[in-house]
C-alpha cells in the first residue's frame, strides 16, 4: 500500500526524511501534501523518491495515511478527506489530542494512533503506537514494522499515553530545558566560564553517560559510583532529591491538565457531517 504524509510541517517533514533515509528502505510509494506548497516542494526537491500531491491525491492513492497537521486543523481537513476514506484505508493520527472514539466517529475507516519525537531525526528514540478502536492486528504489525526501521516501538493504551508521551515525545526539549538551566547556574557560580561552554560541557557529559549502560554501568550503578556519602556529588543529590520529585510531579500535573483543555475545546462534528453526508447517513 502506497503511504502519504497529511501535513509536512515539523513532525511530518523529519518523518518523510527519517523514513526515506532509513537503513532499511521503505519499499511502498510515499506521498505528501501540505497546505502551503513551498514546505512540500522543498521536501520534494531533496527527496526524489518522494510524490507531492493534494490532500485528495494522497486519499486516492495511499491506503495509510499519516495526519501530520495540528489539532486546531484536523476538523476542516477530515470534512474534505472524509468522503474520499473508506473502510480500506488505515488513518494515523500523531496527536494526543485527537481522542480516537471522536476519530473513528468521523471517518468510516480504520484508525490508529502514533506518537513520535524529534528523536526519530536520527532514527533513534521511541514511537509510541496506541491502537484504534478498528486498527486490526495487521495494521499494527505493519506500523510497528514501519516505524521500527526508525525508532523502537512501544504500544500503550491511549488512556495511558500522556505520562509516556511526556518522557518519549516531550523528553526531547525536557531535556535540553534541564540542560540549559543546568548550565545557566554554573555560570552563574562562575561567570569566567562562558553559558555556552557550559553547555557544551553538560551535553557532552549527557551524551557520555547515556552510553555508559553499553559498559554495564547503569541508572544506580551510576549513583553508586559517582556518590560518596558524604561527599559533594552526595550533597547535590540531596539537594536534588528535595526538588525534582515536587518538579516532575507538576510536569506530569500540567501538561495532563493542558491535554484536557485541549480535548475540552476540540471538536471533529464537521468533519463527521461531512463524512455522514457523502456516506448518505
Ligand atoms: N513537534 C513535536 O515534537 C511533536 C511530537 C509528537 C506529536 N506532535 C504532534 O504533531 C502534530 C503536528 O505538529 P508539528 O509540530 O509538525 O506542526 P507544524 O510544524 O505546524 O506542521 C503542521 C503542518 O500541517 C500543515 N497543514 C495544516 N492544515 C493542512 C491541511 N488542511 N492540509 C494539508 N496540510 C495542512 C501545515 O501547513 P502550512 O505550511 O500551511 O502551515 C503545516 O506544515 C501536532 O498535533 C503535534 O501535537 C508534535
Amino acid at each position: 500500500m502506497a503511504i502519504g504524509f497529511i501535513g509536512t510541517g515539523r513532525m511530518g517533514a523529519m518523518l518523510v526524511r527519517a523514513l526515506l533515509g532509513a537503513d532499511r528502505p521503505v519499499d511502498e510509494d510515499v506521498w505528501a501534501s501540505n497546505r502551503s506548497p513551498d514546505k512540500l516542494s522543498e521536501l520534494a526537491t531533496i527527496h526524489h523518491r518522494l510524490h507531492p500531491g493534494s490532500n485528495e491525491d494522497l486519499a486516492r492513492r495511499c491506503r495509510l495515511l499519516f495526519l501530520c497537521v495540528r489539532p486546531h486543523d484536523t476538523a476542516l481537513l477530515l470534512a474534505q478527506l472524509a468522503p474520499l476514506l473508506t473502510p480500506d484505508h488505515l488513518l494515523v493520527t500523531i496527536s494526543n489530542v485527537v481522542e480516537l472514539d471522536q476519530l473513528a466517529t468521523a471517518v468510516p475507516c480504520r484508525t490508529a494512533k502514533v506518537i513520535p519525537s524529534m528523536a526519530q531525526y536520527i532514527r533513534r528514540g521511541v514511537t509510541l503506537l496506541i491502537p484504534g478502536p478498528r486498527s486490526t492486528p495487521a495494521d499494527l504489525a505493519f506500523l510497528r514494522d514501519l516505524l521500527g526501521r526508525v525508532s523502537r516501538i512501544f504500544e500503550v493504551d491511549e488512556m495511558q499515553a500522556r505520562a509516556a508521551t511526556n518522557v518519549v515525545s516531550c523528553g526531547p526539549a525536557f531535556l535540553a530545558r534541564f540542560c540549559q538551566a543546568w548550565a545557566e547556574a554554573a555560570h552563574a557560580m562562575q561567570p569566567g566560564i562562558s553559558v555556552s561552554d557550559f553547555e557544551d560541557l553538560v551535553w557532552e557529559t549527557v551524551r557520555a553517560t547515556s552510553e555508559l549502560p553499553r559498559a554495564g554501568i547503569a541508572g544506580k550503578n551510576i549513583l553508586e559510583e559517582v556518590s560518596t556519602p558524604g561527599g559533594m556529588t552526595y550533597e547535590g543529590l540531596q539537594a536534588m532529591d528535595a526538588a525534582l520529585p515536587g518538579m516532575w510531579n507538576e510536569v506530569m500535573r500540567r501538561t495532563t491538565e493542558r491535554e484536557r483543555q485541549l480535548k475540552a475545546s476540540f471538536s471533529l462534528s464537521t468533519a463527521a457531517r461531512a463524512g455522514a453526508t457523502a456516506r448518505g447517513s
